[in-house]
C-alpha cells in the first residue's frame, strides 16, 4: 500500500477519484485534489484533505501550479459520461487530451516520480465488439487502432502520450483501462450516466409509476461491469506493480443489457417490467468483455463483488438519493 506520500489527484471530484482518496488518505497520504466542478458538486467529500483547488487542468499553468513537491500523480480527469454523453459530445471528450498531456509536461518539469492514467475499454477496435458474445478483450486488441470515436481516441492517443514521456523523460506510468465501473456515489441521472446505474434509476421509478422501462438498443448487447470497490483495490495494486504498458481492470462476468435488467428487477423485488426498446438511443459497441489474464498475472488480482451483489449496493444507493432529491436532479449530474 502506497503510505505516507504526497498525491495530487486530478479529477478529485469524479466518482472513482473520490473512492480512491477516502482509501489513499486511510492510508495515511497527504492529497492535493483538484476538478474543474465548484467544491458543491464533488462526488464525495474529505474532510481528512485540506488541499482542494476547483481548477481548470486543460491549462498547463494550473498544472505547474498543483505539481510541486508532489511525489505521485493520479490523472482520473476527463469530460466523460455513458454512450448517451460520448456520443453526442466527441470534440468535448477529445478536449481532455490537453489535461493529461500539460499535466505530464508539468510532471517533468517537477521531477514527479510517478503517473498514473485512468484510460477506457473505449480505446478498444471496434471491429472486434461487433457480436454480441465476444471474447474477452486482451491488452493488444486495442490495435490496429479503430477506438470509439471521439472519447477512445482520446484515451488510446494519451496512453501512447505517457508510454513516450516515460520513455523519452523516464517517468514511471502506469496505465488502467477501466471497463464501465459502477457503483455508490456514481452520475445517475442527468444524461451522463452509465447503464448501471441508468437502469437502477429506470427500475425505482417504473415500479412507482407505470411499469414500463425504457431500455436503449434492443437490449441484447454485452457489457462487463466492474464494482467500485474492485476497481480500487485493481488501481492501487497496478499503481504499485512494474508494469508500464496498460492493463485491463475489469470483471469478466460477461451480461447482456437485458439480463442486467433481470438483476435488477430481482434486487427491487418487483415483477417483469414492460420493456420498451429504443432502437434509436446511442447504443456503442454491440459486444464487449474484459480478459483479464494479465491482471491475474502481474497484479495477482481479480474482481470479488458479483454484478448482482453490486448492483444491491448501487440500487439501494440510487434509491436512498432519489429519496432525498425527489424530482430535482442530482449534484451527481456534473461529471
Ligand atoms: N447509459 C445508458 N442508459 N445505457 C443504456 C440504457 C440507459 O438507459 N439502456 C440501455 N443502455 C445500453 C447502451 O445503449 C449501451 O449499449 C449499454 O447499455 C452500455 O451503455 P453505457 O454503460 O452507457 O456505456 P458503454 O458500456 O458502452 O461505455 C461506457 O463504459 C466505457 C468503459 O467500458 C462509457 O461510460 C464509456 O465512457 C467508458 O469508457
Amino acid at each position: 500500500m502506497i503510505k505516507n506520500k504526497k498525491i495530487l489527484v486530478v479529477g478529485a471530484g469524479g466518482f472513482i477519484a473520490g473512492h480512491l482518496i477516502k482509501e489513499l488518505i486511510k492510508n495515511g497520504n497527504f492529497i492535493t485534489a483538484t476538478d474543474i466542478k465548484p467544491k458543491e458538486y464533488w462526488f464525495q467529500d474529505f474532510d481528512t484533505a485540506k488541499n482542494f483547488y476547483s481548477t481548470d487542468m486543460k491549462d498547463i499553468d494550473n498544472c505547474r501550479k498543483v505539481t510541486d513537491n508532489i511525489d505521485y500523480v493520479f490523472n482520473m480527469a476527463c469530460n466523460m459520461g455513458g454512450m448517451g454523453f460520448i456520443e453526442n459530445n466527441k470534440a468535448e471528450c477529445m478536449q481532455s487530451v490537453l489535461i493529461n498531456t500539460n499535466l505530464l509536461i508539468a510532471c517533468k518539469e517537477k521531477g514527479v516520480k510517478k503517473y498514473f492514467f485512468s484510460s477506457s475499454a473505449c480505446a478498444y477496435n471496434k471491429k472486434k465488439q461487433e457480436d454480441v458474445f465476444i471474447k474477452g478483450l486482451k491488452e493488444d486488441d486495442a490495435y490496429p487502432a479503430d477506438p470509439e470515436d471521439g472519447y477512445g481516441w482520446e484515451k488510446l492517443f494519451s496512453e501512447r502520450m505517457c508510454r513516450h514521456f516515460m520513455e523519452d523523460y523516464g517517468i514511471q506510468v502506469r496505465i488502467a483501462r477501466y471497463h464501465n465501473i459502477y457503483g455508490p456515489y456514481g452520475t445517475y441521472d442527468g444524461g451522463r450516466e452509465k447503464a448501471p446505474a441508468a437502469l437502477c434509476r429506470k427500475v425505482l421509478n417504473a415500479k412507482k409509476n407505470n411499469n414500463k422501462i425504457e431500455v436503449w438498443g434492443d437490449g441484447m448487447q454485452t457489457r462487463t461491469f466492474l464494482y467500485i470497490d474492485d476497481c480500487i483495490e485493481g488501481t492501487l495494486r497496478l499503481f504499485e506493480s512494474d508494469y508500464s504498458d496498460p492493463v485491463n481492470i475489469g470483471s469478466d462476468e460477461q451480461v447482456s443489457i437485458n439480463q442486467m435488467i433481470e438483476i435488477i428487477e430481482n434486487i427491487s423485488g418487483i415483477k417483469k417490467l414492460e420493456r420498451i426498446y429504443q432502437l434509436d438511443k446511442p447504443k456503442g459497441v454491440r459486444g464487449r468483455s474484459s480478459n483479464n489474464d494479465l491482471a491475474k498475472k502481474i497484479l495477482k488480482w481479480s474482481y470479488k463483488i458479483k454484478l448482482k451483489n453490486g448492483l444491491k449496493k448501487t440500487y439501494d444507493w440510487i434509491s436512498s438519493e432519489v429519496n432525498k432529491q425527489g424530482s430535482n436532479l442530482s449534484r451527481f449530474t456534473k461529471s
